[in-house]
């Protein structure tokens, strides 16, 4: 292994709570039921995908395309004033001194994330320098999980898919990451589906599956 491909969200840092007020919020509006479990479904999952996902509980009358693209750009809108309030201290010394070390063990590391606002979310937290290369939902046409995102950042990093790892806390990610013939490292609750023999039970055990 050379490469070690993180996803964002839910494994460098946590935005489910902000993704969580965003949506509620869009739902509220919209008198949408909308919960916490409802919100687990959207890990991973692209924010017009999130988005059909929410309007599976809507009574009205069927959104056009462009009442969806209205909708989801309200959802972002408030998102990012929540994100807006995130520092560097949103990550972990754990994070930073993991993804450091890996660096100094020659790995080289990109971010594999469905979001649009990765790279918003990185330099809020200042970690945009800590990866050799970003794939995000802004060089993708196909979300999670199909494996373009993976694939994208293998070809960033200038290695074949068999010399990438995959680190995922959500199951779209772990199947988007085998398809990709990647590796799989499973972190957070999806351990407990079994999706793959590879588990952090926390961020730095990377560094006994990375010596
Ligand atoms: C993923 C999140 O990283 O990004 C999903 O896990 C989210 O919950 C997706 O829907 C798209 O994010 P964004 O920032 O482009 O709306
Ligand atoms: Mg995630």
């Amino acid at each position: 292994m050379k490469g070690i491909i993180f996803d964002l969200d839910g494994v460098i840092v946590s935005t489910d709570q902000y993704h969580f007020q965003a949506w509620k919020q869009m739902a509220d509006n919209m008198g949408i039921y909308f919960d916490e479990e409802i919100n687990h479904r959207l890990r991973g999952v692209s924010r017009m995908e999130s988005l059909d996902i929410i309007l599976e509980r809507y009574q009205g009358t069927a959104l056009s395309e462009s009442e969806k693209e209205q909708r989801a750009a309200e959802k972002n809108q408030t998102y990012k004033e929540l994100l807006g309030n995130m520092t560097p201290d949103d990550v972990t010394a754990e994070v930073r001194e993991t993804l450091q070390e890996l660096r100094n063990r020659g790995y080289r590391l990109a971010i594999g994330s469905s979001s649009k606002n990765a790279k918003f979310i990185l330099a809020r937290i200042g970690l945009t320098d800590a990866f050799d290369a970003i794939s995000d939902g802004e060089n993708i046409s196909n979300s999670k999980p199909d494996p373009e995102v993976f694939v994208k950042a293998a070809e960033y990093l200038q290695l074949p898919a068999e010399e990438c790892a995959v680190v995922e806390d959500a199951e779209a990610g772990i199947q988007a990451a085998f398809r990709g013939g990647m590796k799989a490292i499973a972190i957070g609750s999806i351990r407990e589906a079994k999706l793959t023999e590879l588990e952090l039970v926390t961020f730095s055990d990377l560094l006994r599956i990375f010596p």
